[in-house]
């Protein structure tokens, strides 16, 4: 069986490319999933990439994960900063996650200097750009078996 990894992508990061590029890039994500996938297939990782506006498609989405035994790479966008529930949700499942922002979350407004998923994650990998799911991959395929 190949190793799964649930790429899951939250509010506002379907309108990558066009959304405040100068913080985001201009990158789409469509694009950001085409190299991810690429650098999954040369791993043996098989991705399944989502992307919702809906918070409860989130926590929906986790569960799925664990029932499936599927590592999460999770960008919450602004709901990192606000779901008790996506936390609760990711401590409630035995899948890692390890989540991504492209920009640097610490060095943008205080508001987002907090991150409910973080305290149910690995780790964090925040401003680098598309290259963090590339980094967020590498990391999953050494942990998963
Ligand atoms: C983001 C950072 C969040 O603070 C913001 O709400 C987003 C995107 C990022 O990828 O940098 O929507 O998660």
């Amino acid at each position: 069986m190949s190793k799964q990894i649930f790429v899951l992508n939250g509010p506002n990061l379907n309108l990558l490319g066009t959304r405040e590029p100068e913080i985001y890039g201009v990158l789409k994500l469509d694009d950001i999933e085409i190299r991810l996938k690429k650098l999954a297939k040369g791993l043996g990782i098989e991705v399944d990439f989502r992307q919702t506006n809906q918070e409860g498609d989130l926590v929906d989405w986790v569960h799925e994960a664990g029932a499936k035994n599927a590592a999460i790479i999770l960008n919450a966008g602004a709901y990192t900063h606000t779901s008790i529930a996506l936390m609760d949700a990711l401590m409630a499942v035995e899948s890692d996650c390890i989540e991504v922002h492209l920009s640097n979350i610490f060095k943008r407004e205080d508001f987002r200097h907090h991150s409910y998923v973080s305290k149910a994650s690995l780790g964090i990998i925040s401003g680098l750009g598309a290259k963090g799911y590339d980094l967020a991959l590498l990391a999953l395929n050494d942990s998963i078996s």
